[in-house]
């Protein structure tokens, strides 16, 4: 049996992996920065404060660890976080799993993450890339554009929009497009990559490609929330996030995310790293998604709730 360590085990990404490597009877070992959340798996996860500014600590956390999974990022800047920040952490996260002996990595990044050095996102994801690559771990980089499945964000909020607004207004053209991995295939390439061996690059992308605007009227759709979607200029689309932001008391978007998105960044041509399909996912969830706002910002300063229940 495999001790494995899990940054944010009791978030989205995480949570899913911890699901999955339970289920294959392995150990976890838990690094969160909300060690008051609930927590699910009770006592068959230990946890641990991600303590990043005592690295020695986290070093001592990763002591008999085989295999680190990294899913610890932040999506945008913000007062209480930042890109810069996360790049910070996530080296000392790195160099305390060498000097622990970690045997493997395997570390979240995003597709493209070399291709767009003017976005602090990606620009932080490359470095850590390199920074990675540079520890000589053994490592198996992951790389998602969109996730989807039970907690996701992006998706359930365009729904949650597509509810509430009479019309919905796609940046540009939406001709661009996207391949939405569900969570739990994420889940299940990062169990699969801890049993590889040498360094590999994935990128990991669903078996369903969509052009923006045609994700949006297929979800309409399936919620069956007839709606008018029309162009807007991303400033505009942005303009009206921001707006919208303090009602939900979130972020909705960013303009590196909606640069991101309309580069076609969120898209790639590799085969598809899981087999759950968004059209049948959405299908089987239609009275729930959209029901209620999933805040990015609730999760960072709510940090004793469970993300179902983050308001
Ligand atoms: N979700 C997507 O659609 C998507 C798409 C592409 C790539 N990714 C990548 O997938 C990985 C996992 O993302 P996720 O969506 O599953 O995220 P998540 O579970 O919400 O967060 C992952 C971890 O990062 C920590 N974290 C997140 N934001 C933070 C902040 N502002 N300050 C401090 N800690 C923070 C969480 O904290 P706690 O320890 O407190 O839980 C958790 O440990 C990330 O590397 C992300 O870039 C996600």
């Amino acid at each position: 049996m495999t001790l494995h360590a899990v940054t944010g085990p009791l978030g989205y990404t995480g949570r899913s992996l911890t699901e999955r490597l339970l289920s294959r009877g392995q150990r976890v070992r838990g690094l969160t920065n909300s060690l008051s959340r609930p927590n699910p798996f009770g006592d068959r996860i230990v946890l641990h404060p991600l303590a990043f500014e005592r690295s020695g600590e986290i070093e001592d956390s990763l002591r008999g660890v085989e295999v680190l999974h990294n899913t610890y990022w932040v999506r945008f800047n913000h007062a209480l976080f930042s890109f810069e920040q996360a790049v910070r952490n996530t080296r000392v996260l790195f160099e305390a799993a060498r000097r622990a002996g970690v045997r493997r990595i395997v570390h979240v990044s995003i597709l493209h993450a070399e291709e767009a050095d003017d976005l602090g996102y990606y620009r932080g994801k490359h470095d850590l890339e390199e920074a990675l690559r540079a520890t000589g771990v053994a490592h198996s980089i992951l790389r998602p554009g969109v996730l989807f499945g039970r907690f996701d964000i992006l998706i359930n909020n365009i729904a949650w929009v597509l509810r509430r607004l009479p019309i919905f207004g796609v940046f540009g053209d939406g001709a661009y497009r996207l391949r939405p991995l569900h969570v739990d295939d994420m889940a299940a390439l990062m169990a699969d990559h801890a049993e590889r061996e040498g360094d590999l690059l994935v990128d990991a992308v669903g078996p369903e490609g969509f052009a923006y605007r045609e994700l949006v009227e297929t979800l309409a759709r399936i919620i069956d929330v007839p709606r008018k979607v029309v162009s807007v200029p991303p400033l505009a689309g942005w303009l009206v996030g921001r707006a919208v932001g303090p009602f939900v008391r979130d972020v909705i978007i960013t303009r590196e995310e909606i640069a991101g998105l309309m580069r076609g960044l969120l898209d790639s041509t590799a085969p598809a790293a899981g087999a759950i399909r968004l059209t049948e996912w959405a299908m089987k969830h239609r009275e729930e998604l959209g029901r209620r706002y999933a805040s990015e910002v609730g999760r960072r300063t709510q940090r004793s709730v469970a993300y179902a229940d983050v308001r």
